[in-house]
């Protein structure tokens, strides 16, 4: 008789420890996913929101008569791609020569940067963007 009810009572409690686990099992398979489609809106949000207000209040545009100001050695801005370039830092260590570069200052230069630069150049050009150009 005892031990009818210690294994009566030994399946019942393997049961209840079978439903747990497989409860805590589904439990934890539907944790990741929600928590992973909640993250991504959350990701996307403030990602694009903080973009689009730096792009919008930190970004100044000139217009060409600005950079026509500025269009010697010791202060020389030039456009290139609609984008504004202060490169005076740049004109002694130009690899085409001062003379070539000195050419720009001052100017929307795209065609003579273009026509002339591999992509070494071009990838140079981001530290001195100091806006964009008025259209
Ligand atoms: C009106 C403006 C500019 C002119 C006319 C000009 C002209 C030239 C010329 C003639 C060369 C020699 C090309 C050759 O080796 O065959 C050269 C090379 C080069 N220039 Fe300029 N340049 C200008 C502005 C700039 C600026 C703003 C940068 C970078 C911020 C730059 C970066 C370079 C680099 C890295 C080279 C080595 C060759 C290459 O990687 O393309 N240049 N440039």
């Amino acid at each position: 008789m005892t031990k009818k009810i210690v294994s009566i009572s030994l399946f019942i409690s393997w049961t209840i420890l079978v439903i747990f686990i497989t409860a805590g099992l589904f439990s934890f398979g539907n944790k990741p996913n929600q928590s992973s489609s909640g993250v991504q809106p959350n990701k996307t949000t403030p990602v694009s929101s903080s973009t689009a207000t730096a792009g919008n209040t930190s970004i100044k545009s000139y217009s060409l008569n600005e950079i026509a100001k500025h269009n010697n050695q010791n202060d020389c801005w030039m456009a290139i791609g609609g984008k504004v370039y202060d490169v005076t830092s740049f004109i002694g260590s130009h690899p085409g020569g001062e003379r070539a570069i000195l050419s720009g200052c001052g100017k929307d230069a795209t065609n003579a940067f273009d026509s002339r630069h591999s992509q070494a150049a071009f990838d140079l050009l981001p530290q001195f963007f100091i806006g964009n150009l008025n259209s």
